[in-house]
């Protein structure tokens, strides 16, 4: 055998072309960045309805410097989020991107996944770090956008699904509810899913818990908000140790993979939830094979797993790490051996499968 291999014959196209596609995922990272910047300086929103805007317009509308929103506004027109007109040198939110942009309550709201995106790659240096020796990141340890981010992604997506679809498509389960049944929400976060079937079902009671504590103290602020504070009992502890028993329906919404122990977690809502209650698991879509993932969803959700899911699970006890794509027959494992007997998936999305689990 030699010790020197000839260099392989290089396709110049190709490796054009790849340099090229580089060059447009460059300009896509930046943009999480101006995408944010765009959402917390009001750009989208003042742009939303208002017809063609030149930079100075749009910069009096919005007190920022004419310098930055001319700019942000050329970029943004590079990138197809908004449109330019060369003759009269004004920009223009299209209907369709105004929704995308500005309404927090449509399943097609997109500042928050670009939010927790910069907020996960901000972080990444911890990440790498971390993968040197294998430790972990607790969901905890991040910053505010990814805390933030996370429930503004997820958020528009129950708004849309969760009352109107997802718990319907549980057996029994909204008789319960509506009847004044026990719900826990477990890995609640900043608390979205519960404040939204609480403020459905009025004569339910809520008790949703998260094992991050600065993310019960939002989820409280929030349910004060809403008007729903007196109904929804919010507690800092983890899956394995939320409280009482008894419980009609026990939920964890983007979370279980997330855990350290899910199959603790699993054991524990079996041993709280009532002998004819369910558990209902939303999960993100995706197949058991790597290659079913292969695509632009599984790419953005391996992506948050290696900066935000893994780390997680392997910065708590156990550390099974199931990562972001587990798909269904690992999280069918995960329940059964919980001690639960009956598990199938009930609703789907392009974003989330939602599974339905009972003893
Ligand atoms: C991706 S976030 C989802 C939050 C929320 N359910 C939502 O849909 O917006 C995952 C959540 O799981 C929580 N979590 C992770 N491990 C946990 C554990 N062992 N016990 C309880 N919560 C946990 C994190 O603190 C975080 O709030």
């Amino acid at each position: 055998m030699s010790a020197v291999q000839p260099a392989p014959a290089l396709d110049p196209d190709k490796l054009n072309a790849f340099v090229f596609r580089a060059v447009e995922e460059v300009g896509a990272t930046l943009n999480a960045a101006l995408v944010v910047m765009g959402d917390k300086l009001g750009l989208y929103r003042a742009m939303a309805g208002a017809g063609p805007l030149d930079p100075g317009e749009l910069a009096a509308a919005t007190d920022v410097a004419e310098r930055y929103a001319r700019e942000w506004l050329n970029n943004q027109a590079a990138g197809g989020y908004v449109e330019y007109d060369p003759g009269s040198g004004r920009y223009t939110l299209p209907p369709e991107q105004a929704v995308a942009m500005t309404d927090a309550d449509s399943p097609a709201y997109l500042p928050g996944v670009f939010q927790i995106a910069l907020g996960a790659v901000s972080d990444s240096p911890r990440i790498t770090e971390a993968a040197r020796s294998g430790a972990g990141v607790g969901w905890h340890e991040h910053s505010h956008d990814v805390f933030e981010g996370c429930e503004r992604f997820f958020r528009p997506g129950y708004h849309a699904s969760l009352v109107t679809a997802w718990l319907p498509a549980l057996d029994g389960v909204v008789g319960k509810l509506e009847a004044g049944g026990a719900v826990a929400d477990i890995g609640c976060g900043h608390g979205a899913s519960t404040i939204l079937m609480a403020q459905s079902f009025p004569t339910a009671t809520f008790t949703g818990s998260d094992y991050h504590a600065g993310s019960i103290e939002t989820a409280r602020d929030r349910a004060r908000e809403a008007g729903v504070g007196d109904r929804v009992d919010f507690r800092a502890t983890t899956a394995t140790d939320h409280p009482g028993s008894g419980y009609d329906l026990i939920t964890m919404f983007d979370c279980l993979h997330d855990m350290g122990d899910p199959v603790g977690a699993a054991r524990h809502v079996r041993e709280i939830v009532a002998p004819d209650g369910t558990w209902m698991i939303v999960e993100p879509a995706a197949g058991d094979r790597v290659e079913d993932n292969l695509n632009p969803v599984g790419r953005a959700y391996y992506g948050f797993s290696t900066l935000l899911c893994t780390p997680a699970s392997l910065s708590q006890e156990v550390g099974l790490a199931l990562g972001a794509q587990a798909g269904e027959a690992r999280i069918r494992d995960v329940v059964e051996a919980g001690g639960f007997t009956r598990f199938r998936r009930v609703a789907e999305t392009p974003f989330n499968h939602v599974y339905e689990a009972r003893p």
